[in-house]
């Protein structure tokens, strides 16, 4: 018996092997999870379908661009055909204009500025109201993956760090909210994963450096790392905990000078 054996999980945000969200999706299915797998577009489909080819237990795979409501309502009504309900909801997702992810704070643009708050933290927001009605009763378990750059200036992180500030503001009023429907709501401030997203904030190359040599742990994180704390989080041995953000970050977070 795995730790999610019975378990239903959705999954959004693998583009390709090396999301964080994929490493999610290799845990939750070693520990037993059905799980659906809600992925941006066609061409991402296509890669998501590749690289759960070997799995024993076919996901099922639905198209969502968060920025659409109504393909999240369709998402959802796809999932309530063919499942009972949603134990989980994983929210892995993030963009920014590439130009505003570096330069000058001072130069972000409002259109860049809502769009990376429209993607990466109002979509907690509409994903998870979309799978209330299925997580209800449930002891569900929402989660969202955040970064130390929503708390402290990290060079070239910029929007990202604003809406990362508000995806852990989202992740305690969420929190709040779903409680009483029996749906906790946590965030994952995981540290740097080379990841298509991450190689996209200037200096990053300089951070991952950073962390290997200055955090307590002196090494960088894998996406097992951060799947196994999903895991826990999704898992019932999560139960009583929400509104928090948990650092997966060899400790860096607890650093002063
Ligand atoms: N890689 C890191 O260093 C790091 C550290 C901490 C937190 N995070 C966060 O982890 C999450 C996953 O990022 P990643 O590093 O795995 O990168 P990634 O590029 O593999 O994943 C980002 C995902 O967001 C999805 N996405 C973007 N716009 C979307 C839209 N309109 N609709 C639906 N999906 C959309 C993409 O399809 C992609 O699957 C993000 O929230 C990111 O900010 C990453």
């Amino acid at each position: 018996m795995g730790l999610l054996s019975d378990k239903t999980v959705v999954i959004f945000g693998i583009a390709n092997k090396r999301s964080i969200a994929w490493g999610i999706a290799q845990v939750a299915a070693r520990e037993g999870a059905r799980l659906v797998l809600g992925y941006q577009n066609e061409r991402m489909g296509k890669a998501v379908e590749k690289l759960v080819e070997d799995f024993p237990q076919k996901p099922l795979l639905v198209e969502c661009d968060v920025t659409n409501d109504e393909l999240i309502a369709e998402c959802f009504a796809k999932i309530k055909a063919e499942c009972d309900g949603v134990d989980g909801l994983v929210h892995s997702i993030a963009t920014a204009k590439r130009e505003e992810l570096g330069g000058h704070f001072r130069d972000t643009s409002w259109e860049g500025y809502a769009l990376a708050q429209q993607v990466s933290a109002y979509s907690l927001i509409s994903l998870s109201r979309g799978a209330l009605p299925l997580m209800q009763g449930r002891d569900a378990s929402v989660i969202c993956m955040s970064y130390y750059g929503a708390e402290r200036v990290v060079e070239g992180y910029n929007v990202m760090g604003v809406a990362k500030a508000a995806l852990e503001a989202n992740t305690r009023y969420l929190a709040n909210d779903l409680g009483p429907e029996g749906v906790r709501v946590n965030a994952i401030s995981a540290g740097p994963i080379k990841t298509v997203s991450a190689m996209g904030v200037s200096g990053f190359k300089d951070i991952l450096d950073t962390v290997a040599e200055r955090a307590p742990l002196r090494r960088n994180i894998s996406q097992e790392d951060v799947g196994n704390t999903a895991l826990f989080l999704l898992s019932d041995l999560g139960r009583a905990i929400t509104g928090q953000t948990i650092y997966v970050d060899s400790g860096y977070s607890i650093l002063g000078t």
